[in-house]
């Protein structure tokens, strides 16, 4: 359900909330508000093997944190030849999205760092929560992973984490994590400050993915956008 007029306030910079329910009683109306926004994206014109190709060839990995999960000691992969088609799609998908969804004003959306991962399946590899300091926007594409058996899990940005009654049920309003699926050869991009991680991987596949934060270009630092990225 959307915002009725009498939601409409005239404060400047602020808008009505995108959704609002009446609840069952009549007398109640719940307005959510400050989604995170996450995007999945699918049909990437980009054939998943050559990424797995280019990640694993002639490339250095270090042991990251827990077991069996490895990070490339290489964190510009964006500049390398053979990535340049991934670059391309995903600057070109992301910025896409960030303009028509968010409708952000956006000079370009470029990728300034990117490394990629492989999770072995035994031992079971995870990966702790953290987020991505001083990046816009954060991602990861899934070059090689167990379809149906794969998930990315998000982790509140709210602050319900500081009281937390005994929950009797357990909704999209009350939760503390969100894994989301994904497959082989999806694209996943998400606010950088959103905290995620991996649960041990629940298959003998081998995960293989290329991660990046990816910055804006043009003008910043809202409301008098005056600085120019
Ligand atoms: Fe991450």
């Amino acid at each position: 359900m959307s915002a009725k007029s009498s939601d409409v306030v005239d404060v400047p910079g602020s808008i009505a909330p995108g959704i609002v329910e009446q609840r069952d009683d009549g007398n109640t109306s719940l307005m959510l508000v400050f989604p995170s926004p996450i995007f999945r994206f699918n049909n990437l014109d980009i054939d998943p093997l050559n990424v797995v190709r280019a990640a694993l060839e002639n490339r250095q990995f270090f042991p990251n944190f827990a077991d069996g999960n490895y990070t490339s000691e290489d964190f510009m992969l964006q500049e390398e030849e053979v990535f340049a088609p991934l670059v391309e799609v995903i600057e070109a998908r992301a910025a896409a999205a960030l303009r028509t969804v968010l409708r952000y004003r956006l000079e370009d959306l470029k990728i300034n760092t990117m490394w990629c991962n492989v999770h072995n399946p035994e031992p079971a590899a995870s990966h702790f929560l953290h987020e991505h300091a001083n990046s816009f926007f954060s991602g990861t594409y899934y070059a090689e992973v167990a379809d149906d058996k794969s998930a990315i899990v998000f982790d509140t940005p709210l602050r319900t984490k500081v009281i937390s009654p005994e929950i009797e049920e357990q909704n999209y309003l009350n939760t503390m994590r969100h894994a989301v699926p994904v497959n082989t050869g999806d694209l996943l991009i998400w606010p950088s400050e959103l905290r995620h991680g991996i649960l041990p991987y629940e298959s003998r596949q081998r995960r293989i993915t290329v991660s990046f934060n990816m910055m804006p270009k043009g003008k910043l630092g809202g409301p008098t956008w005056n600085y120019v990225y």
